[in-house]
């Protein structure tokens, strides 16, 4: 009796991956339709068996293996705007299995079956890698120091430097977009957490707070004519929106189109503030509907349960957040995203890679070189069918990448749509002819 309830309690706080489609490298499905289902209905999709074991023990094997010298002294991993961890490509030889996950076939193509579209029209607007280590106690801070927002205290910092553990209830969407969430049932993106470990034995599983259905107070709430937002809908609270005044400062939600402002970093007036206390204390004094709306966030959240090669597919508008690590635990996982290809208002978290062309190693160029299409064209290289291609471009591309080590594979498509356009003298060969 006692272990069937705990079976049950298990059930209600924790979520377990389900098994992936067990099919070919061709196929235009990774996904079941229950998994599919869930991440389009719900948010997320928890899922094992995409990625080879003996790819994630190589991973494992090698990378961010890194302790405690470099992370205590603050120098030695960090890269690109104090990150510490693997940015997508990897250039060292011993990392480069990383490299393999971010342009792993069966990745895009579940993806792209999220998206509702073909491989070739999404692009990756995200691949790192990074360890999360258990910390002890923080120490007592000044609160306002980790407002990084606020003009007064850090201008131009990174969250990361302020990151917490144990955080906030947040959405993605507010590091990526220079907009807002599109539509529910128009979503511009696929987000992903890979798991190198195992959080049943490391701690720090992902919470997330699936949406139950179109009337979700906590997401956005479809109305006729695609608008979305919650005006008029009774929240967790009670209230409704939340509505009405609210708070000592005299500021509310009540005219805000979506719950998901209310969030630090999210609606312009609410300081970025990654730790849960400290941001839901700032909530209560400043504003107490807000702060209600939010603590209905927490009490509906599950936590993930992950072993090695487990993928979170989630959402950049799914309500989610970082937990604490067990006492002298590391963790390490892959965050990933992609979007749709003409999704501009989504900028790269990462550098761009022409940037990492700048090096001997050439890992950019291989990449290139030996991709299949589908693989190149999600970091923007144009598809067979594009406007780029003509007989100039085509045989300058195959001059670059040719003498490459292992030679230009691949390729066969856009030669063979390129001969077929212009042998046949159609499609812009005079337009082309002219400009060269
Ligand atoms: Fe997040």
């Amino acid at each position: 009796m006692e272990s069937h309830s705990r079976h049950l309690e298990e059930q209600t706080r924790y979520v377990y991956p389900t098994r992936v489609l067990d099919v070919d490298g061709n196929s235009t499905k990774v996904l079941t339709a229950a998994q599919e289902d869930s991440w389009r209905e719900n948010g997320f999709a928890l899922v094992d068996g995409i990625l080879e074991p003996d790819l994630v023990d190589q991973i494992r094997r090698n990378c961010c293996n890194e302790v405690s010298p470099a992370r205590e002294s603050g120098v030695g991993l960090t890269k690109d705007n104090g990150f510490r961890g693997i940015l997508f490509p990897s250039l060292d030889p011993a990392t480069e299995c990383v490299n393999q996950v971010t342009l792993h076939p069966r990745i895009i193509t579940a993806a792209a079956q999220l998206l509702g579209i073909r491989e070739h029209e999404m692009r990756l607007s995200q691949s790192e890698m990074w360890p999360k280590f258990s910390r002890p106690a923080q120490r007592e801070e000044d609160a306002s120091s980790r407002l990084a927002s606020e003009p007064s205290a850090g201008v131009g910092q990174s969250p990361f430097s302020k990151s917490s553990p144990d955080q906030r209830v947040h959405i993605d969407a507010f590091n990526h977009y220079l907009t807002f969430p599109n539509h529910w049932y128009k979503p511009d993106c696929v987000a992903m957490i890979i798991y190198y470990d195992n959080t049943e034995i490391t701690g720090g599983g992902t919470a997330i707070v699936p949406r139950e259905g179109p009337e979700d107070p906590a997401y956005h709430i479809c109305q006729a004519g695609g608008r979305s937002g919650p005006s008029g809908r009774s929240g967790p609270s009670g209230r409704s929106g939340p509505s009405g005044r609210s708070g000592p400062s005299g500021r509310s939600g009540q005219n805000d189109p979506s719950p998901q402002l209310w969030t630090p970093g999210g609606r312009g007036d609410l300081p970025w503030i990654d730790d849960r206390t400290l941001a839901e204390d700032y909530f209560l004094e400043h504003h107490p509907d807000i702060h209600a709306f939010r603590q209905s966030l927490y009490s509906r959240e599950k936590q993930v349960r992950a072993t090695p090669g487990t993928i979170l597919f989630y959402r950049l508008d799914t309500w989610h957040r970082g937990t604490p690590l067990f006492p002298g635990q590391m963790r390490r996982i892959q965050n990933m995203l992609f979007k749709r290809k003409h999704a501009e208002w989504v900028t790269s978290w990462n550098a761009g890679i022409s940037r990492d062309m700048y090096s001997r190693a050439q890992t950019v160029e291989r990449i290139i070189a030996s991709a299949t299409m589908k693989q190149r064209c999600v970091l923007g290289f144009p598809d067979a069918e594009s406007e780029y291609w003509d007989p100039y471009t085509l045989a300058a591309c195959k001059a670059r990448f040719s003498k490459i080590p292992g030679g230009l594979k691949h390729f066969s498509e856009v030669e063979e749509a390129v001969n077929a356009r212009f042998s046949s003298g159609v499609s812009g060969a005079k337009r082309t002819r002219s400009q060269m």
